[in-house]
């Protein structure tokens, strides 16, 4: 079972982030199903590497975005992709050095809780703006 659900509800109208943010909920919900099926902590470490660096490439194209069509809220935007990405950091440093913590409800109930909050907070606005300015 998905971990978290991608809906028409998600989408900010942008196709190529409409098509960013199913592939960071898919990839979410891979590492969820590896780690369900009983994966080692290294496993685990991996996959949240790897969503880690897909949400670090989807930002910036956010962000390119933001410069080029100068979207008056890319500071604070920017700012919360930052506090994201450190957020998963320190996560991934305290899940090293414990690995028998009960990490794994913690991480994914706060990767899908930021993803729906951010995408339905500052990346509609984000959509709404560059739909105003004649993107699709
Ligand atoms: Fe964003
Ligand atoms: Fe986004």
């Amino acid at each position: 079972m998905a971990y978290m659900q991608w809906s028409e509800a998600l989408s900010i109208g942008i196709e190529e982030l409409d098509r960013e943010h199913e592939r960071l909920v898919d990839l979410l919900n891979e590492a969820y199903a590896v780690i369900e099926r009983g994966a080692s902590t290294e496993a685990g470490l991996s996959l949240l590497d790897g969503m880690a660096a897909y949400a670090a490439t989807h930002f910036a194209t956010e962000e390119r975005l933001m410069e080029a069509f100068e979207h008056p809220g890319r500071e604070v935007h920017r700012r919360q992709h930052e506090f994201f990405l450190i957020k998963v950091r320190t996560k991934r440093a305290a899940l090293s050095a414990d690995a028998g913590a009960p990490w794994r409800e913690d991480l994914f109930r706060f990767l899908s809780d930021w993803l729906a909050a951010h995408i339905l907070g500052e990346d509609r606005l984000l959509g709404d703006y560059l739909r105003g300015r004649g993107m699709r």
